[in-house]
């Protein structure tokens, strides 16, 4: 039995999907605890592409239990579209399968209004609501699940904020406001169809747990767009660190034996924000191209560049990482050198760690270790040691540099383009 929370080591797309996907066999449940649909797992399954935006990837294996937990903020149209997409497809989608924190808080219809008309030059969010649904849950104004699926509390506590939020729309964003009725009765019916998957998801993993259940907790997005430690303002409106998966489950550290941090071979970033290591050159363009660098949720370039040690050894010691599992490695195939920062320099001071002050961003420069690339196609390696063996001292490197065992490598989307150096659970 384990307990393992799955978080991203960087930005956010590090392929958290694919490997939560594998891990799922021998897990039980399988726990989203923070981010909402601006997360978007793609999935490649056969010749099927499944793409995922809330529900937990494991809903595409038999048997599991798949929980959105109270730290999410769920989007209920986006929800059902996703469950009614999986049911087309034959997954079983029903509330043995799925469930939804009653405390989980609800992205309302003028959310996504707010987070439009407001950003989206300046920080780059997904326009999906997500930090307006975390802004009212932090002022105590929010609508949670358990509200969606009562139309008497939902009415209430729409009609407590909504001449404000109108006033806030109209005057001050000089947008169109959701209408109070027509959303109303929108939202009733979402919630009328959601309302069976609704329940108390803590006392379900407690349950598990005391049954001796194996939990995966999913964590969306990276350890550097976590709203306390990453590169704010510009990150997400929650929590990535696997810290989060305890609050956001309702659970405590003491039932979590594993943190696997999941890191590309390179780096990539989508909204505004610092990104020390990014190449805007041809090399650049190279690693979008041959990595497939577009947002699964917004279909947005991503910024590419170098594997950056000081972003990640910032995000392995914030989730205490026990284990890493390295994607994206066959990406970097044909490249004759390879760069990796290993510490930033303002003026004469190194830093080893990232700097909470964003203003010291432009004018860093940055110290890189340079170490041979290999040209060998690595799509079809089925072991560790059929790797090139310039491509195992990568790995190796990154292993020692970061203090951290690589207990994964990817080196293509399919379930089976993935070498399992350690058994996880
Ligand atoms: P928000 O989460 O939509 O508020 O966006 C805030 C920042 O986080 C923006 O820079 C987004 O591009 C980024 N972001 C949010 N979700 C993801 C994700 O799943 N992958 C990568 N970046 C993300």
């Amino acid at each position: 039995m384990a307990n393992m929370i799955v978080v991203g080591a960087q930005w956010g797309d590090e392929g958290k999907g694919k490997v939560v996907d594998l891990l799922t066999e021998k897990a039980d449940l399988i726990i989203r605890f923070q981010g909402g649909n601006n997360a978007g797992h793609t999935l490649v399954i056969g010749e099927n592409k499944v793409i995922l935006h809330l529900i937990p990837s494991g809903i595409l294996h038999r048997d599991k239990v798949c929980i959105i937990g109270s730290g999410v903020v769920i989007d209920p149209e986006i929800l059902l579209t996703e469950i009614d997409e999986l049911t087309a497809k034959g997954h079983h989608v029903s509330p043995e399968t799925v469930a939804i924190s009653d405390r989980a808080h609800v992205i309302m219809p003028y959310h996504k209004v707010i987070d439009h008309a407001r950003d989206t030059e300046r920080i780059g969010t997904t326009g999906r609501g997500i930090g307006p649904a975390y802004e009212d849950k932090a002022r105590r104004i929010g609508i949670r699940m358990i509200d969606l699926i009562h139309p008497e509390l939902l009415r209430q506590k729409i009609d407590a904020h909504y001449d404000e939020r109108l006033e806030y729309i109209t005057k001050v964003l000089k947008v169109k406001a959701p209408q109070k009725e027509a959303m109303l009765e929108q939202l009733t019916m979402l919630g009328e169809r959601l309302k069976p998957f609704v329940t108390d998801t803590s006392l379900l993993i407690d349950k598990a747990v005391k049954a001796g259940k194996s939990l995966l907790f999913e964590g969306a997005q990276g350890g550097n767009l976590d709203m306390d430690y990453g590169t704010y303002p510009f990150v997400t409106s929650s929590n990535t660190v696997a810290g989060a998966a305890c609050v956001g489950a309702g659970i405590g550290p003491t039932m979590i034996n594993k943190v696997l941090g999941i890191c590309k071979a390179y780096t990539t970033r989508v909204g505004g924000g610092p990104f020390p290591t990014e190449l805007s050159d041809e090399l650049g363009e190279r690693l979008r191209a041959f990595g497939g660098e577009y947002g699964a949720t917004t279909g947005r370039p991503r910024r590419c560049g170098w594997l950056d040690l000081v972003a990640l050894r910032h995000t392995t010691r914030l989730s205490s990482m026990t284990h890493l599992a390295i994607t994206k490695l066959d990406v970097l195939s044909g490249l004759e050198t390879l760069k990796v920062a290993t510490a930033y320099k303002a003026g004469d001071t190194v830093m080893e760690s990232m700097p909470a002050d964003l203003e010291m961003f432009p004018n860093l420069e940055l110290v890189y270790d340079e170490l041979p690339g290999w040209e060998e196609n690595l799509s079809q390696v089925k072991n560790y040691a059929d790797l090139p063996p310039n491509c195992r001292a990568y790995i190796a490197y990154m292993e020692e540099k970061l203090g951290v065992k690589a207990a994964i490598i990817s080196v293509g989307s399919k379930r089976d383009q993935t070498i399992i150096r350690e058994e996880l659970f």
